[in-house]
């Protein structure tokens, strides 16, 4: 009888576990430490949520089977960060036909089969980085670009949004623009231009980071104006490296974890959801920095309190 009972007394819908699967594109990097964070905290606070993180650490091959394993095991939604926009495409497309919801966070697919997107905008990032060169009233600028290694959307669009703003500025040339920061390259570049660079606008912060190293091991730091991307509030990140002189700003860029895990609620409840979830990016330089520490620093607080009291 008491098995009986047991199998007839079905979860009412309120009380249903939600299987997340979590595809991460890159592993080795605090802001993906830092996502993937924030979204096991949010779900961990949501007794009916169960979250499953896979990272694909930079392999495109990998998250496509990742992905493919939560279709084969059906789980009720499926969050993917990108590593390649177009290979990733037909998995993505899987899902979707199967009838799992996909929501995109921080990178885009080329396809239109998927629930929701949420990330902050590229091309925002690259405006803010070229209006903050232009907003230097210093004469002639020329600066070097250091671009993202992969395919992805955000490396596309950080350079696409940056051109849209200096090509229109007499005053800014753009020297130099690479595909990440390999050391030989940069240090010719700064041997050649080096005493005549005004500004490096770096794909993120750790990019940023290694060029400022390599000009400091040049005596060239201090003439040159460092620009990051992400903002973290970490040892090692953005914030840091603004207070302490290493940049002179970093573009603020939100992971997007724990608001993904909310939409990912409302989309699992069939409540209302917009299809493009638009975060919001913030120049950080000496002028702001110490608020936004703060701030950052406060959230994370909270979140380690959350954190102690789960585990
Ligand atoms: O896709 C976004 C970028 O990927 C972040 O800015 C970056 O630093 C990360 O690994």
């Amino acid at each position: 009888i008491l098995f009986v009972l047991q199998c007839s007394c079905k979860l009412s819908k309120e009380d249903e576990i939600k299987n997340i699967g979590f595809s991460q594109c890159l592993s080795n990097h605090p802001w993906r430490t830092s996502m993937n964070e924030s979204m096991a905290i949010k779900a961990s606070l949501n007794p009916q949520i169960k979250l499953d993180i896979k990272e694909a650490k930079g392999d495109g091959q990998k998250q496509i089977d990742d992905i493919q394993s939560m279709i084969d095991a059906e789980m009720d939604l499926i969050i993917v960060s990108p590593l390649d926009p177009e290979s990733i495409a037909p998995v993505v497309e899987n899902a979707f036909e199967a009838g799992i919801p996909v929501i995109l966070i921080d990178r885009k697919v080329e396809t239109e089969a998927y629930t929701a997107f949420i990330g902050a905008d590229n091309l925002e990032v690259g405006h803010n980085a070229g209006n903050y060169i232009a907003s230097n009233e210093n004469g002639f600028l020329k600066v070097i670009e250091i671009k993202g290694e992969d395919n992805s959307t955000p490396t596309r669009e950080r350079s696409k949004g940056f051109y849209e703003i200096v090509d229109q500025e007499d005053r800014i040339t753009v020297v130099e623009s690479f595909k990440g920061v390999s050391g030989a390259q940069f240090s010719k570049a700064l041997d050649s231009v080096g005493k005549d660079i005004d500004f490096v606008y770096a794909f993120n912060d750790e990019l940023a980071s290694q060029a400022w190293r390599i000009a400091r091991d040049k005596g060239l730091a201090s003439q040159i104006k460092f620009i990051g991307v992400d903002g973290l509030s970490v040892p090692d990140g953005g914030i840091n490296m603004v207070q302490n002189g290493i940049l002179n700003a970093t573009i603020y860029y939100p992971t997007g974890g724990a608001e993904s895990i909310d939409l990912a609620w409302e989309i699992l409840n069939g409540r209302s959801y917009k299809k493009d979830n638009i975060l919001k990016t913030i120049v950080i330089d000496r002028f702001n920095v110490d608020i936004m520490k703060n701030q950052f620093d406060k959230i994370q607080l909270q979140q380690k309190e959350i954190e102690d009291q789960i585990l």
